[in-house]
């Protein structure tokens, strides 16, 4: 039977906020080094920024961009990373067991922000893993003070006379986790971000401070840590944090394929977590969502090999640089229509990361920059999914899952632009091997034609696009969507992403 469901111009979720576009530059493996940043690189501009990769990531269309981690962030000396860059100092990193060189800083990030357009913005993490309130307020001074203070100064004298007018601030990373340096109960973490959401609301009022939540839903302390963190900071942050990373485990595709009952799970129990404190609170504020870490991730087995070897302390090494399929971009797409799905709540999400480290984007040192599959999502996602979400309940047939129970096989969400009023609807048909029929009601939407249907699917769910063969899956046109009346009809690919735009 076919999935179907109702889009009603009267019933709405929310608008989208850009941010939702967001992503994430951490010092980790190549994600820097050699991705953004490789002097001497023949597409090199005059920074060493890859000119290459930033006609992609403008074509990914991010917005906000987190850095500078991640684990990372918990052992950052901000101020080993400003100055002469010949004068910075190498350190450890422990949290990848690397080398930082410090040849790539704030001032470079924030001008390689500068060359991806208007709608880029940072997202500023400070350290709260082995640092504290001093630390975050010189960090904030030195960045957005305009002049006429040490550290203001200080910056202009690095060459950046204009400060760099960072708003969105990330209170340490994944501090509910064991891994994490400088790793706090919820008591001693809430009593820290509060003191230091505090004073950087002394220095600035405008600030926009995102509290750390659960590092993903499975986590013993989920829910718990977020009401003892909320109870200590509720009046002085805007958003918690979300993380969550999906791998096909042991062969289990049918589960792998509805991780997105997960994503909206755990959206859903944190929005319910962040009430209940409001509600404790007597308060009449909202605290917003900000899943600043998502993706696929072959998690297992990173950490299988990680957790091998003795650390030898390289350079940008190779670390995390999976090569996403099909059926990896299929699931992806699954989470975006998650996020989309809850963008009342959901204000911020950055998608983890941006080049070579579990990302989008892939470059070979010296040579050539390619798109994963993950890439098609993500920009059609990011171009067509302004305005406002469109409430959908979908009537879909099901299938069993050994993770999930009984998932529908269509998950879907839809956005119409008011500017326009033309609606774009993204659907993925979950079915490994059967095309999905579907019926879409259209009310008061004034819709007369299908612009486009586009749909990343193949006959082989393992490919993928590699440095050998960078071209080998790109979205194809869809054939049969039929726009009658007030109603879509439109076959969908067996494991496909697809996007429908109507005018
Ligand atoms: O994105 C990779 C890592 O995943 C980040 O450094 C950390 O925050 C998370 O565990």
């Amino acid at each position: 039977r076919a999935a179907r469901f109702t889009l009603d111009r009267a019933f709405t979720v929310g608008e989208v906020d850009r941010r939702l576009f967001g992503s994430f530059v951490e010092h980790l493996g190549r994600c820097v080094y050699t991705g953004i940043h490789e002097p001497g690189h023949p597409a090199a501009d005059s920074a060493g920024l890859r000119t290459d990769v930033l006609a992609l990531v403008r074509e990914l269309g991010v917005t906000a961009v987190r850095y500078p981690g991640g684990n990372f962030v918990s052992g950052y000396r901000w101020e080993d990373s400003v100055g002469p860059v010949g004068e910075r100092p190498r350190r450890l990193d422990l949290a990848w067991r690397s080398t930082e060189t410090n040849r790539f800083g704030l001032s470079e990030f924030i001008g390689f922000l500068g060359k991806l357009g208007p709608q880029a913005e940072p997202m500023l993490a400070v350290n709260l893993g082995t640092r504290g309130v001093a630390e975050a307020l010189q960090l904030q001074e030195y960045a957005n003070h305009p002049s006429g203070t040490a550290l203001s100064d200080l910056r202009a004298e690095h060459g950046d006379k204009d400060p760099f007018g960072i708003r969105l601030w990330c209170l340490g990373n994944e501090m509910d986790g064991p891994w994490q340096t400088g790793h706090k109960t919820a008591q001693e973490y809430g009593r820290l971000a509060a003191e230091t959401a505090r004073a950087m609301r002394q220095a600035d009022r405008d600030v926009e401070l995102v509290a750390c939540g659960s590092s993903n839903q499975g986590m013993e302390t989920f829910a718990a840590w977020e009401a003892t963190v909320l109870q200590e900071t509720y009046d002085l942050v805007d958003y918690i944090s979300l993380h969550a990373y999906y791998e096909e485990l042991d062969g289990d595709r049918d589960s792998f394929l509805a991780s997105a009952v997960d994503m909206e799970s755990f959206i859903e129990n944190t929005v319910a977590t962040c009430d209940h404190v409001g509600a404790r609170l007597k308060s009449k504020k909202r605290i917003n969502l900000s899943f600043d870490e998502w993706n696929v991730w072959y998690m297992r087995r990173f950490h299988a090999e990680f957790e091998a070897g003795p650390p030898d302390w390289p350079e940008a090494p190779r670390l995390l640089e999976d090569s996403y399929s099909v059926t990896d971009a299929v699931v992806f797409g699954s989470l975006l229509i998650a996020l989309l799905r809850h963008a009342d709540r959901v204000t911020v999400a950055c998608l983890a990361q941006l080049v070579n480290v579990i990302a989008p984007i892939m470059t070979e040192p010296g040579g050539p920059a390619w798109r994963q599959t993950t890439f098609f999502p993500f920009a059609q996602a990011a171009r067509y999914g302004r305005g406002e979400v469109l409430d959908v309940r979908v009537d879909s047939p099901t299938y069993a899952t050994a993770q999930y129970g009984e998932v529908p096989l269509l998950h879907a969400t839809a956005v119409r632009d008011p500017e326009t009023g033309g609606v774009a609807v993204f659907a993925v048909n979950r079915d490994q091997r059967r095309p999905l029929p579907v019926r879409i009601g259209l009310r008061d939407l004034d819709l007369a034609e299908v612009v486009e249907h586009t749909v990343l699917a193949d006959a082989d769910p393992e490919a993928r696009n590699t440095l050998d063969d960078p071209g080998r899956v790109a979205p194809h046109e869809g054939r049969g969507a039929v726009l009658s009346g007030d109603e879509l009809g439109v076959e969908l690919e067996p494991l496909s992403w697809n996007v429908i735009r109507l005018a």
